[in-house]
């Protein structure tokens, strides 16, 4: 997968030569390209901005290099999208880092001071936000899209790890995750990771990551979807936190028909006596 970065800053960018992007890179699964749009700048100054039409404080970026940048760009066999980044996009999430890393070629805009002169918009498909806060240009927010995308697109992760397991990447926070010494000042790693019991360790860290999501973000755990195996699951979380009870409609449904009949049975007799 390709990425061009079009910035008045490329020197900002050394952060995606290191680590794991750069062994991404060094493999051939990514490549990051950054264009430096002054360079396409008119005027004998290469000025990139100016002042706002209307009056106002701060400049504006012009059109005319973010445009001839990208005329400039090679033309690409696979299928590119170009995205702006900006405070006023939509907020970046995971389902987007996975949906872009599906593109062959993602061309990210990098604004800075005031603004884009408004035009510029219309090159775009897409305007992307990291957070409702803002920031002095895109260079930031734009690493931070490569990184999150490049994490899923085959081949930058090792072959001993996967995104599968990440926050959010079933609508799910982590579950805690726990390396040696087995004891440190007094805290223990729970008795079930030792256990070599491989059902019982996916089943107290499916519970774990749920219980996470209630606690940290109920916007999350409202939309989530259990199985019939979370069934219990909730049930214990139940007992523990019993403001979860709220959100029972979500798994109720799920109870196991012998149970369900049992019950049944039981409130069948009551209402005989
Ligand atoms: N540029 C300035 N602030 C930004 C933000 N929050 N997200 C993306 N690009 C930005």
């Amino acid at each position: 997968m390709k990425f061009i970065v079009l910035t008045l800053f490329p020197e900002m960018f050394a952060p995606v030569r290191e680590s794991i992007l750069k062994r991404g890179q060094n493999s051939g699964a990514i490549d990051i390209n950054l264009v430096n749009f002054r360079d396409y700048a008119l005027s004998k100054h290469k000025n990139v901005d100016d002042i706002p039409y209307g009056g106002g404080v701060g400049m504006v970026l012009k059109p005319e290099p973010i445009f001839t940048a990208l005329r400039d760009l090679p033309p690409t066999e696979g299928n590119r999208k170009i995205i702006l980044l900006s405070p006023q996009g939509r907020v970046f999430n995971q389902q987007i880092a996975v949906d872009y890393s599906c593109v062959d070629e993602l061309t990210l805009i990098c604004g800075h001071y005031e603004g884009f002169d408004e035009r510029i918009r219309n090159l775009a498909d897409d305007e992307i936000s990291i957070g409702d806060y803002v920031l002095t240009g895109g260079e930031l927010a734009a690493m931070v899209v490569i990184d999150a995308v490049a994490r899923h697109v085959p081949g930058v992760l090792g072959r001993d790890s996967s995104a599968d397991d990440d926050s959010h990447s079933q609508g799910l926070l982590e579950y805690p995750q726990y390396t040696r010494p087995y004891e440190f000042e007094g805290m223990r790693v729970p008795e079930v990771l030792i256990s070599g019991h491989h059902l019982k360790i996916d089943m107290w860290r499916r519970k774990e990551a749920i219980k996470k999501t209630f606690l940290r973000r109920p916007d999350l755990f409202s939309v989530l979807e259990f199985t019939s195996a979370d069934y219990i699951l909730l049930e214990e979380l139940a007992i523990d936190y019993p403001e979860i009870n709220k959100f029972r409609v979500k798994w109720e449904h799920l109870k196991p028909l012998q149970k369900r009949r049992k019950n049944n049975k039981s409130s069948n007799k009551a209402s005989d006596v």
